[in-house]
């Protein structure tokens, strides 16, 4: 009676997820160290605000006339968001989405045929294969590896003013280019770039943006950049954007799930920049995808000039304490023999690799899970080589030390 596509979305939990839904009906408190939910976290976007923006945008959006692009009031705000961040996208090559996943399947739609590829970065979080079951595209993953070369700066990012961290070269995840290159074939249709990354931290440098765009050009292929995570940078004060340079066509991908800590809002857009026809017509057919559901909540549109302009203070704040977040966990984990990991750049993910070459990751989160109660991913879930964990770092600093401490325990005992 079902598609074959469905048994995708058939869900069967792993061992991993078995166990915590074993615990969660026992009505034991969970620690979940993967979840970026921010609300969880403690951090939440000022009430007052949110009133204030939708009450204005009740009165605007109270007779229906929906715009399939989205509504102009809130492209010039997405507009004016990028012009202060230094990049010119006129607000009519902006459409509006209702976050960053639908974004993507919108963009595999529109760019690619039954069985086309797609390419996309490994490690990587795993939204790309169910979006890729329903679009019957087949994702095709490059490489993101740990660096050979150091690159000079300390764990703690661009703070950390320490003479002897500073000039010692720290470790960071690149993109293999050569890797890449090699799985480039007649059916690839676009190249997909996450910059910060989730699960890695890595951030592109401005050499593999233009490294990237210049094999996007070489190859006639779009890009797809998926910037969620821009505004939590540790290291560079400004991230290079596909955006900025001359590649061919570029979809830049962002919204407010993570920028404004607002998941439940709904709001994500699609950027189109590169050569003038491609981008009319790739608006064009956007809006026709966007008009066969009008998905986007009206009152959310006419809210977001407010809510991007009033919640400056406040995004300023809650970047600061993402950066403490991470500062306090990388000097947490530093203490840890246990485990090594290259400093995220950006983001709210890193992978840490256990030191015990026998440890099995899948049986450390289970052992975790069962004794400490504490959810991390064996990092199989993200296609990462074996023996690493993956875990955010936007916990409390005080529970995030607290509860590595416990980690570290699984793990030394594991080990001997
Ligand atoms: C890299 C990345 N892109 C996109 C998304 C999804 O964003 P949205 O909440 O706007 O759908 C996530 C969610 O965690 C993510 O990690």
């Amino acid at each position: 009676m079902f598609a074959e596509r469905a048994s995708f979305f058939q869900g069967i939990p792993n061992a991993l997820y078995r166990e915590k839904e074993a615990i969660t009906r026992t009505g034991s408190l969970l620690i979940d160290l993967v979840s970026a939910n921010l609300h969880a976290h403690g951090i939440h976007y000022p009430r007052s605000i949110l009133k204030r923006a939708f009450s204005f945008a009740a009165s605007q959006a109270k007779n229906y006339c929906p715009d399939p692009q989205g509504q102009q009031i809130a492209r010039g705000a997405i507009q004016k968001y990028y012009a202060e961040e230094g990049v010119s996208i006129p607000d009519d090559q902006i459409v509006l989405t209702p976050g960053t996943s639908l974004s993507y399947l919108y963009l595999f739609k529109l760019l690619a045929n039954s069985r086309d590829e797609i390419l996309c970065p490994t490690p990587t979080y795993p939204l790309f294969d169910s979006i890729a079951a329903l679009c019957d595209v087949k994702i095709v993953s490059y490489r993101l590896a740990p660096s050979r070369k150091g690159s000079i700066g300390g764990a703690l990012g661009r703070d950390d003013a320490s003479p002897a961290k500073s000039a010692s070269p720290c470790k960071r995840w690149e993109i293999d280019f050569d890797h890449l290159q090699s799985k480039i074939s007649e059916k690839t249709r676009t190249l997909i770039l996450i910059s910060p990354h989730n699960p890695t931290g890595h951030v592109a440098n401005e050499t593999e943006i233009k490294r990237f765009c210049a094999i996007a050009r070489k190859h006639d292929l779009p890009i797809i950049s998926d910037e969620v995570f821009s505004p939590f940078l540790f290291k560079a004060e400004h991230l290079f954007r596909p955006v900025e340079t001359d590649a061919p066509l570029v979809f830049t991908l962002n919204g407010i799930s993570k920028m404004l800590a607002l998941p439940g809002v709904k709001i994500g857009w699609i950027a189109v920049t590169g050569g003038q026809s491609r981008v009319e017509k790739s608006v064009h057919l956007l809006k026709g995808i966007s008009d066969t559901f009008l998905p986007v909540n009206e009152d959310a549109q006419f809210a977001l000039p407010a809510l991007l302009h009033d919640g400056k203070p406040f995004m300023k704040s809650y970047q600061a304490q993402i950066r403490h977040r991470f500062q306090m966990a990388v000097l947490a984990l530093m203490t840890m023999p246990e485990c090594s990991f290259i400093p995220p750049e950006g983001g709210f993910y890193l992978a840490i690799k256990m030191k015990d070459q026998k440890s099995n990751e899948e049986k450390i989160a289970l052992e975790l899970l069962r004794k400490e109660k504490i959810l991390v991913h064996p990092g199989f879930f993200y296609d990462l080589p074996s023996g690493y964990l993956v875990l955010s770092f936007v916990s409390q600093p005080a529970l995030f030390k607290k509860n590595m401490e416990r980690m570290a325990h699984i793990l030394g005992v594991a080990s001997k």
